[in-house]
């Protein structure tokens, strides 16, 4: 039995802000259960619901010593779809609204302290594993810990580490100084092949260069990020870590994201029915949010952060363009003051066409995914991106732009071959999107028959985790040997 150990910031059903989440929340149940124990290590939020909280029970408590002082860490147990999650408690840390705030050094030293945290609970809950798969930079000081301070030890030799990139935008970036303070590296560390970065320390930098393996999350941004459009200024070291760099595109959760079962919308559907059912969402969902009802009128979604990365300054800058257009416009988001008031903005302009629902709701979500026509996601870079799956498994037709794992997922339509599962645009340009919102505009209301069978394609589409599961055991085995 190989044992491999998850450690994220985030995890569905426990805590979600984004896809890092469902990530975490569905591919270890996907491992063969005959030869692998996957395990996962999330940080116990204050701010998790009562209903997630009252799923764990405490497990054990010691002190661990951190920035010079002896920090309370104590450790829930809970067990959800047959996977054990342990989660790290310690209040000063994990308080706040949310799980991620805005000061820079406090989340530094929260997502220090937890990756240390997490490696020191190990010998207590009696678990070692073979391989740690960490996840984005919260969790990047766990292969820097493994080689350092970690490495002496029985207990921990040769425990081999993965780092998986799900969005190299966030780094944990600040002064050397501080840095070395909180992690307590001494200062050969800070050194240019090292967590050195420009003058300053980088935190996933050392993930980076500690880890056995890096893998991002589709094979287009793995290709993307070793240029310096996409890498931000660590596209040299993915470079000379190319060798142990691979790209793995994410699955979804099949059976949470499925329209014959889903339990939040309306009238459930399938691949054979959608032609006669799926419209019922639609119908149901334009009067839930005060949109003009009719059957006819194309709906396009946006379930999405509201951050440049999700190309929301491109909707803005054709909304009044798009608003001339026959369609309806459905948007849930939360993010950027400037994009969420945008978008308030013309939900209050064009009353009855666009409605701006500037919050968090999984079942909301869920709706959109099952009553739109269309899902627009025009990212300046994805680096794989669920919710396109999503729609495609409701057979909702993504609009997306050709980068990362949209480019990987969404087939371009082709009229002439009658192929294609969406439309897709190249440049990050407002009017090459809008033009392509356009054509498959025209094709929904003059070529309804073939809209049908873009819908057709998209629903037969495999995004589930079954291929992609498969590739990381691959790697899992090649590693632990
Ligand atoms: P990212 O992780 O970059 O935000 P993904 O497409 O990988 O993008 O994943 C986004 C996930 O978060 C999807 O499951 C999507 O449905 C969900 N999501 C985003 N915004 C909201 C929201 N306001 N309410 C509910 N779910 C949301
Ligand atoms: C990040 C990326 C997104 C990806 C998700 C899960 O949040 O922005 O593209 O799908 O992680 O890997």
């Amino acid at each position: 039995m190989k044992k491999i150990l998850f450690v994220a910031s985030e995890g569905v059903p426990f805590i979600k802000t984004g896809g890092l989440a469902d990530v975490v929340g569905s591919l270890p149940k996907e491992f063969d259960k005959r030869y692998f124990d996957t395990r996962v290590i999330l940080p116990k939020y204050m701010c998790m619901t009562e209903a997630m909280k009252s799923m764990m029970s405490y497990k054990t408590h010691f002190y661990m010593d951190f920035m010079g002082q002896q920090e309370y860490v104590g450790v829930l147990e809970a067990k959800s779809d047959d996977i054990t999650y342990y989660f790290i408690d310690n209040e000063k840390f994990f308080h706040g609204p949310k799980p991620y705030g805005d000061n820079h050094i406090e989340e530094i030293s929260k997502f220090v302290f937890f990756s240390k945290a997490a490696l020191s609970i190990l010998p207590v809950i009696d678990f070692r594993p073979d391989l740690i798969h960490c996840h984005d930079w919260q969790t990047a000081m766990i292969p820097v810990y493994l080689k350092e301070r970690f490495a002496g030890g029985e207990f921990y030799r040769g425990i081999k580490s993965v780092m998986t990139i799900h969005n190299l935008k966030f780094q944990g970036v600040y002064d050397i100084k501080t840095i070395k303070n909180i992690t307590g590296l001494d200062k050969s560390y800070f050194a240019p092949d090292k967590l050195e970065y420009f003058k300053d320390a980088n935190i996933l930098k050392g993930g980076l260069v500690y880890a056995d393996a890096i893998t991002t999350v589709s094979a287009t941004y793995a290709e993307e990020i070793k240029t310096a459009f996409y890498g931000e200024k660590l596209d040299g070291l993915l470079n000379a870590r190319s060798n142990d760099l691979r790209g793995i595109v994410n699955g979804i959760d099949y059976d949470d994201y499925n329209p014959e079962t889903d339990e939040y919308i309306v009238r459930n559907y399938n691949a054979g029915n959608f032609r006669k059912e799926k419209v019922k969402n639609k119908r149901a969902l334009q009067k839930q949010l005060g949109l003009e009802e009719n059957d006819k009128k194309m709906m396009i979604g946006i379930v999405s952060r509201l951050t440049d990365q999700k190309g929301m300054d491109l909707v803005a800058y054709i909304m009044d363009e798009l608003c001339q257009d026959d369609i309806q416009l459905v948007v849930l988001g939360t993010g950027e003051a400037q994009y969420e008031n945008m978008l308030r903005h013309f939900d209050w302009k064009y009353q009855g066409k666009v409605s701006a629902n500037i919050y968090y709701s999984e079942e909301l979500s869920h709706r959109i995914y099952a009553s739109c026509d269309a899902f627009l996601m025009p990212s300046l870079f994805e680096p794989c991106g669920l919710s396109q799956l999503m729609s495609l498994r409701y057979g909702t037709v993504p609009i997306v732009r050709e980068t990362g794992g949209l480019k990987d997922t969404v087939e371009a339509y082709n009229e002439y071959e009658s192929k294609g599962t969406g439309f897709s645009f190249c440049n990050y340009n407002a009017h090459e999107m809008l033009g392509t919102i356009r054509y498959a505009e025209k094709i929904y209301y003059d070529k309804k028959r073939e809209w049908n069978k873009i819908v057709d394609r998209a629903m037969a589409a495999d995004f589930s985790w079954k291929a992609s599961a498969l590739k990381y055991q691959e790697m899992y085995d090649w590693l632990i040997g």
